[in-house]
Parts: C-alpha cells; sequence; structure tokens
C-alpha cells in the first residue's frame, strides 16, 4: 500500500483526502471537486472491486434502483458513510461479472481555489503527472452485448464506437458515453469475468501527456503503449503500469459524440 499510495499521490499527481478505519485510502485529481474519486485498498491481486457513477440527486437514484430491480439485476444498498463522505450507494452486478455502484451523495471540497475570480490552477496542478479528473474505464468480461443493453436501457448511456466481430454481426468491444465524453466506460468480450484493462487520467494537452511519458521515465514506472494515439476515440494516450500491477492511461482529447446522430 505504501508504494502505490505513493505512485498515486507524487508521481501521477493525485490528491489524498483520506484514510478510514480499514485502511482504505481516498484520493481525487487535483480539479475535481468531490471528496473522491479514486479508492485504492490492500489486496493480494490487482483490479478492480467497482466502478461507481453519480447520479443527479437521491431521488434519481431511487428511480435507478426501481429499474435495475425490475430488470432483475437486483440491486444491493449499502448505507450511507460506507465510504468516505460518501452517501447510500446502489450496487449491482454486471453479466460481464463486474460490481456498478450507483450513488448521489458525494461531499464537494472543492480544487483548493476560489470559486470567485479563480486561478487557472494551483499548486497541486503541478505535482506529478497531475491529471484534471478520472475519466474513464476499460473493462472485459462476458456477455458485452447484454451490458451494453444495461447501460442503453437502463442507465440512459449511449454506444458511440464499437468493434465488430467476426461476419459483423456481434460487438466484441463497446465504447459507452452518458454525456458529451467520448466515453465514459468501455467493454471488451473475454471469457474471464469481472477484469480490468485500465483507469483513465485525463489531461488537458498532448503536450501533458509528453510530460507524462517522461516522469514515468524518470520514476522508472513501466510503459505498455504510447506516447501514441488511439484509432477509436482519437485520444492521445500513454498506457502503463502501477505498482500493484494495474494497468492506467493518462489521456488527452477524443472527438465529441452527437448521440442524437447515428
Ligand atoms: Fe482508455
Amino acid at each position: 500500500m505504501d508504494k502505490a499510495v505513493g505512485f498515486y499521490r507524487d508521481v501521477l499527481g493525485l490528491v489524498e483526502t483520506g484514510r478510514d478505519d480499514q485502511g482504505r485510502v481516498f484520493l481525487k485529481c487535483w480539479d475535481e471537486r468531490d471528496h473522491n474519486s479514486i479508492i485504492l485498498r490492500e489486496a493480494d491481486t490487482a483490479g478492480l472491486d467497482f466502478m461507481g457513477f453519480k447520479v443527479r440527486d437521491e431521488a434519481t437514484l431511487d428511480a435507478f434502483e426501481d429499474k435495475l430491480a425490475a430488470a432483475g439485476l437486483n440491486p444491493e444498498t449499502i448505507p450511507a458513510g460506507d465510504l468516505m463522505e460518501t452517501g447510500r450507494r446502489v450496487r449491482f452486478r454486471l453479466p460481464s461479472g463486474h460490481l456498478i455502484e450507483l450513488y448521489a451523495t458525494k461531499t464537494s471540497v472543492g480544487n483548493g481555489m476560489t470559486m470567485t475570480n479563480p486561478p487557472p490552477w494551483n499548486a497541486q496542478s503541478e505535482n506529478g503527472i497531475a491529471p484534471t479528473r478520472f475519466d474513464h474505464a476499460l473493462l472485459y468480461g462476458p456477455n458485452v452485448a447484454e451490458v451494453e443493453r444495461i447501460f442503453v436501457d437502463i442507465l440512459g448511456f449511449y454506444l458511440v464506437e464499437r468493434v465488430l466481430g467476426p461476419g459483423n454481426e456481434t460487438s466484441v468491444a463497446i465504447w459507452l458515453s452518458c454525456g458529451q465524453k467520448v466515453h465514459d466506460i468501455a467493454f471488451v468480450e473475454h471469457a474471464e469475468p469481472g477484469k480490468l484493462h485500465h483507469c483513465s487520467f485525463l489531461l488537458e494537452s498532448w503536450e501533458k501527456v509528453m510530460r507524462a511519458g517522461d516522469i514515468m521515465s524518470m520514476n522508472d514506472v513501466p510503459v505498455d503503449i504510447g506516447p501514441t494515439r488511439h484509432g477509436v476515440t482519437r485520444g492521445g494516450t500513454i498506457y502503463a503500469w502501477d505498482p500493484s500491477g494495474n494497468r492506467f492511461e493518462t489521456f488527452q482529447g477524443g472527438y465529441y459524440p452527437y448521440p442524437d446522430v447515428t
């Protein structure tokens, strides 16, 4: 944990916002306002416990819980306070094996700058690679077609891109968005359930991706690929590994999808 926390705080450049009595360490990116976006815990293997999405308000959370229950996804409620500064969470398991959570409440701690006449950046934005936010994750597991239906029909996402399988009849990989980002989550078809490919952190420019590469090199961070450009999403990217063996991405750009045009 010490090595992992040191990496996320000092090399990737996230802000540590708290530790709980279970030893979990809570972090956020410098320009995020909510208390945490990445939580680290000690484990025997690398991987992802769950990914959470914030919804508009508690009434919206209730409505999603009802929809998930009606679809037979057996949502489970985790009471407020289980995670630091976080309200009630609704958790369900995807047919790919991944746990997804929805929540409406997380304490805003701000980005260290004033809301009136704020400066463009501060010291936190110069610490390490310093992404502005957690951007997306790519997960892999079975039943991607069913996962797509859940995200589109129940959670209100839309399909931005896909990779077609043999015969062009099935999707072997999908990229889904719930706003105007090029993707918020992506899935690749894979026999083994519940796998994490990478968590991605947003940088403001290609220059900052190059700087991220410098910082990885200066800190002996093992790089998987890049700097390069993705075909899907057109993002500028580096894939690299955290000290536990989780792949992460420093990502920049990507186009704006138009969900009304198919
Ligand atoms: Fe990515």
